[in-house]
């Protein structure tokens, strides 16, 4: 075979493994930096998914724990009094929580199977240790001790897909000070299935436009809904692993700052925006504009077909919050499980299921 043949079976090859060998483990979606095998928008690049039918959040309702069958009344005044008292303390765990709730919702549906140690099946890898999650999710003690307080009061009632839903919102509030007040219906049942690896329906950070949105869609979600979801990265703190290999496309001031905060270290922990760090406001769309973003994620909003969203969300008073709250409330609809679902349940201790 001559080398001119070689490079051209080559080529063929690499065109059919190609989206195969993006998957999983080595591109992760977009999680992965220098993905040798994995040109931008390759995960989805191949084959772009159509969008998902929005999510219906059939079975949810509001008031859900004051009807007959699923009465225990105190059961939010318990989350958000768990939740006050996390983010009085660290307003980090509000930033937390909010993402807890996202990070359910796009596995397996906004079925509590973030929070799981032990499954059905017994797998010890569940999504906590997959790698949009270890060592980065928090807030789950909040959700234990609320769980905790909530059986003691109604045992078997309130589930823990709820609780996170109820916690997202309060956290919410708080942070942004009254100004998103998202509307949460309930009657999410819990699963007992969880898996480390499907965590790469996650959107990672090295993502690009097509990627965000094909992750946004799969799970029904607008590009709208995409741009006004990431505007949560007004809040919390992020690791230098994610965005020191950008430190040239931003801001030069705040690249000096950032360089010298991280310092070499990835496991560094920086606040992902620089101007109102605790407030859960539209400042991240400014940023955006400013090159004063941390990930390739986020700086993609800055392109031609959805500035005009980070425009309007940056400037027009009260738009962003709006929209945010639509957002949520369509996120916390994505996979809901009933009572009747096989394999759902109303767990007693979030991190198990019931039986293990
Ligand atoms: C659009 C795609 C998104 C990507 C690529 C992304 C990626 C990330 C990454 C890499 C971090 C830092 C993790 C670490 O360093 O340990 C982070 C933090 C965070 N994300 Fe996102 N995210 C996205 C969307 C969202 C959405 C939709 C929400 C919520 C609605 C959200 C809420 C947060 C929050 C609040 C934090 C800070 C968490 C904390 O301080 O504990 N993100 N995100």
């Amino acid at each position: 075979m001559t080398m001119a043949n070689k490079l051209a079976a080559l080529v063929v090859l690499l065109a059919f493994f190609g989206p195969v060998a993006c998957q999983g483990a080595i591109c992760f979606n977009g999680w992965l930096r220098l993905p040798r095998f994995c040109p931008r928008g390759s995960r989805h690049g191949f084959f772009p998914r159509q969008r998902r039918p929005a999510p219906s959040g059939s079975g949810l309702s509001y008031g859900h724990y004051l009807s007959r069958g699923s009465y225990c009344p105190p059961a939010e005044r318990i989350v958000r009094n768990a939740v006050k008292k996390a983010t009085a303390e660290n307003p980090g765990i509000g930033a937390g929580l909010i993402r807890l709730f996202f990070h359910d919702c796009f596995v397996r549906g906004c079925d509590g199977s973030v929070l799981l140690t032990t499954t059905n099946t017994g797998n010890a890898d569940t999504e906590r240790e997959g790698p949009p999650n270890k060592n980065s999710l928090r807030g789950f003690e909040v959700i234990d001790a609320a769980k905790a307080a909530i059986e003691a009061a109604c045992p078997g009632v309130v589930s823990c897909a709820d609780i996170v839903a109820f916690a997202a919102r309060d956290a919410s509030a708080i942070l942004s000070n009254g100004r998103v007040n998202i509307p949460t219906p309930a009657g999410r049942y819990d699963g007992r299935e969880s898996f480390a690896n499907e965590t790469d329906q996650l959107p990672g950070p090295f993502s690009n436009l097509t990627d965000l949105q094909n992750t946004f869609s799969a799970k029904g979600l607008t590009s709208d809904e995409m741009v006004t979801l990431s505007g949560a990265h007004t809040i919390g703190r992020a690791r230098c692993q994610f965005f020191s290999s950008r430190f040239a496309d931003m801001d030069p001031a705040l690249a000096a700052k950032l360089r010298a905060k991280c310092n070499g270290n990835d496991d560094t922990n920086v606040d992902q925006d620089d101007v109102t760090p605790y407030v859960l406001d539209s400042q991240y769309y400014r940023n955006v504009i400013d090159k004063k973003v941390l990930f390739n994620s986020d700086a993609v909003l800055n392109s031609t077909e959805t500035i005009m969203q980070v425009t309007q969300n940056a400037i027009r008073r009260g738009v962003w919050e709006r929209k945010f709250e639509r957002a949520m409330l369509n996120m916390g609809k994505i996979g809901i499980k009933s009572r009747t679902d096989s394999g759902a349940e109303i767990r007693r201790v979030c991190s198990r299921v019931n039986g293990a």
